[in-house]
């Protein structure tokens, strides 16, 4: 791994499909060179490019391990709006994961945070995640960790914030149909992964990029917690990117970094 001047390597790429092959490449990297590789998925619209091209994909993930980052308490699997069916549909079933190899949370369980307190205790028992892919919310979210959480947390309830509940309207019908409590994998839990690759996309996304990216790390933008992670990876396009400070910076040394020992 090469580290640039802050932790977080920023990668920016020209538009969405752009990020996408971005993503999908270090998906392959990662799974070469370790096949029974642990995977944490986010859901949301962000890596849905991604999921694509991996459920596209001629390599065999079979080895591997899945875990949802996170899940809409009250909703099963078979739920349009749960993010169960979503990662099932657009990535699992394509790739032919065997059940064995697919642990997700589940929103219709009785004690949601006795099911979150299980969750970690497979998580560990796997070994923990080794490849995380998150997006972030326009609040600076990462999973259903809203503004305010400690970034020390573990896998628990949250309750969502209404701008988060809006962001989700449209797959509902209407924001009152919206869960208004989240299973999430915590702060700390993401911030346990191996190996951090977040994506975003759009102009909508830039100001809370620079938030994340170049502001003081803070609860009040849970992303900002990714600058304490030793191996991070942003990969944004050149919306998401816009309001970066540094961008032509981050860029020069993307290009760049092979100079690094000439
Ligand atoms: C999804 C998740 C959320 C989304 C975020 C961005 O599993 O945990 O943090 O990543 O809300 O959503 P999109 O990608 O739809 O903009």
């Amino acid at each position: 791994m090469w580290v640039v001047g802050t932790l977080m390597e920023i990668v920016i790429r020209t538009d969405y499909g752009a990020i996408s092959d971005e993503a999908f490449r270090i998906v392959e990297g990662e799974v070469a060179r370790r096949p029974a590789l642990v995977v944490g998925l986010a859901t949301g619209r962000t890596p849905l490019g991604l999921y694509e091209r991996w459920a596209a994909s001629k390599r065999s993930f079979k080895r591997a391990r899945f875990f949802n980052l996170d899940e809409f308490v009250g909703l099963g699997p078979e739920h349009a709006g749960s993010f169960h069916r979503t990662l099932r549909e657009r990535l699992l079933a394509p790739l032919r994961v065997p059940p064995r190899n697919v642990f997700l949370l589940r929103g219709d369980v009785k004690d949601p945070d006795k099911a979150a307190a299980a969750y970690e205790k497979v998580l560990r028992a796997a070994g923990g995640i080794d490849l995380q892919i998150l997006g972030v919310g326009r609040n600076g979210h990462i999973g259903f960790n809203e503004p305010g959480s400690s970034l020390g947390s573990r896998t628990r309830t949250k309750t969502l914030t209404d701008e988060t509940r809006a962001a989700h309207a449209e797959a509902f019908g209407s924001m009152d149909r919206v869960p208004r409590f989240a299973i999430t994998m915590g702060i700390g839990t993401i911030l346990e992964a191996r190996y951090v690759v977040l994506l975003a996309s759009g102009e909508e996304k830039a100001q809370v990029v620079r938030r994340m990216i170049e502001g003081p790390v803070t609860a009040e933008v849970p992303g900002s917690a990714l600058q304490l992670h030793p191996r991070a990876t942003a990969v944004l396009d050149e919306a998401a990117a816009s309001a970066l400070a540094r961008r032509d910076y981050w860029k020069w040394v993307a290009e760049n970094k092979w100079r690094v020992g000439q």
